[in-house]
């Protein structure tokens, strides 16, 4: 008989389901409402404006996916939903909603960890990945690096020391005038000129093992300064800013964030040389020129590169519904009613 999961997913401006089958452990289905559309001119997400989208869309998401599905709520045998981290009032909603439910049918619920869910995600599109593996993880909220020993075992190997690589790209695309999110139109951009001029920004090096984008960001700010091309009314660049320029910039800052998670991870190959692969995760791991120089990087040490499926790069259900199923198989989850709710 089926054993029947269902994950929620709410931390930022994705509303999130998936329904797992935890016999023949693969996912029956999965909806994700995006609120791009929204947030798209605001450079950013607003916590409030993402809060009333996912209060406003969680129920008729979930009823059209057991609907469509042919499922019945009381036949659902587990639920999850994320707990942390994430935008407090987005998650308060996801959670509440999804643990409401499994108390009322009296079953277990699963608190689960955003973070787990990105650095597992790789599993859903490639199952036999080997441990011990080195999984980056570069998404608007956090960028660190991992050693992945074992499902659920790992340890962090270094973090940004200010902005995630995601809100770097969020950051300069504001500034450039473009949509959120800013990493996805600064590489359409970058992608229509091949690069021949780099401009002078610093690709700053570390002495621990963490790395940091704000001197990017700054650089960035002072380039459009000093060449008369900042409107400082609006904070961003001026209508007659020249499209060469802007692409230019674009290209320069993926060049830039490119070459630095590099450098990164390729130091961190050589400390970890018993890693016998590399996994990249969170909504930058959408990047083809990334991915790309990425890969490179990874084959020249005789290891693979597991590239992620786009659609499981940015948040979704699926990777929470993946980790949850790992802690009920293992059994080694909790079942998380009375968690105190911690804003
Ligand atoms: O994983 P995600 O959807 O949300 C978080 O958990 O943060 O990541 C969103 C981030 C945004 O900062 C966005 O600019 C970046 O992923 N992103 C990209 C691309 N598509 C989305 N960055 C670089 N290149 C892309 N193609
Ligand atoms: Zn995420």
């Amino acid at each position: 008989m089926k054993k029947i999961l269902l994950a929620c997913e709410s931390s930022c401006d994705e509303t999130a389901f998936c329904l797992y089958d935890l016999t023949s452990k693969k996912i029956i289905d999965s909806v994700i409402n995006s609120q791009l559309k929204i947030h798209k001119d605001n450079g950013g997400v607003i916590p409030e404006l993402a809060s009333k989208e996912h209060y406003k869309n969680i129920d008729i998401l979930l009823s059209n996916l057991l609907i469509s599905n042919n499922i019945n709520l009381s036949e659902i045998d587990f639920f999850a939903a994320t707990k942390n981290p994430g935008l407090p009032g987005a998650l308060l909603i996801g959670y509440t909603f999804c643990k409401s439910i499994a108390w009322h049918f009296s079953k277990p619920y699963l608190s689960i960890n955003h973070l787990e869910g990105h650095i597992f995600s790789s599993f859903l599109t490639n199952p036999n990945i080997p441990f011990p593996h080195l999984c980056l993880s570069i998404s608007g909220g956090h960028t660190s690096l991992y050693l992945i020993t074992n499902f659920l075992e790992y340890t962090k190997l270094g973090n940004t020391r200010d902005d995630s690589a995601g809100e770097c790209f969020d950051k300069i695309a504001k500034l450039l005038k473009l949509p959120y999110p800013g990493g996805k139109y600064i590489e359409e951009l970058a992608a229509k000129k091949k690069l021949n001029n780099i401009r002078n920004y610093p690709i700053s090096k570390m002495s621990d093992n963490s790395i940091s984008f704000s001197g990017l960001k700054t650089a960035v700010l002072y380039d459009v300064i000093n060449n008369n091309w900042y409107n400082k009314v609006e904070k961003r660049v001026k209508p007659e800013t020249p499209l060469e320029f802007i692409i230019e910039v674009a290209n320069s800052t993926q060049y830039v964030i490119n070459n630095m998670l590099g450098h990164w991870l390729e130091k961190n190959l050589i400390t970890h040389n018993t890693a016998k692969a590399v996994t990249v995760v969170g909504g930058v791991a959408c990047n083809n020129f990334i991915n790309e120089h990425l890969k490179k990087i990874v084959e020249k040490k005789n290891i693979t590169f597991f590239r992620l499926e786009k659609k499981f790069c940015g948040d979704n259900a699926d990777m929470i519904a993946y980790v949850a199923a790992k802690k009920i198989e293992l059994n080694t989850y909790e079942n998380s009613y009375q968690e105190e709710i911690k804003i």
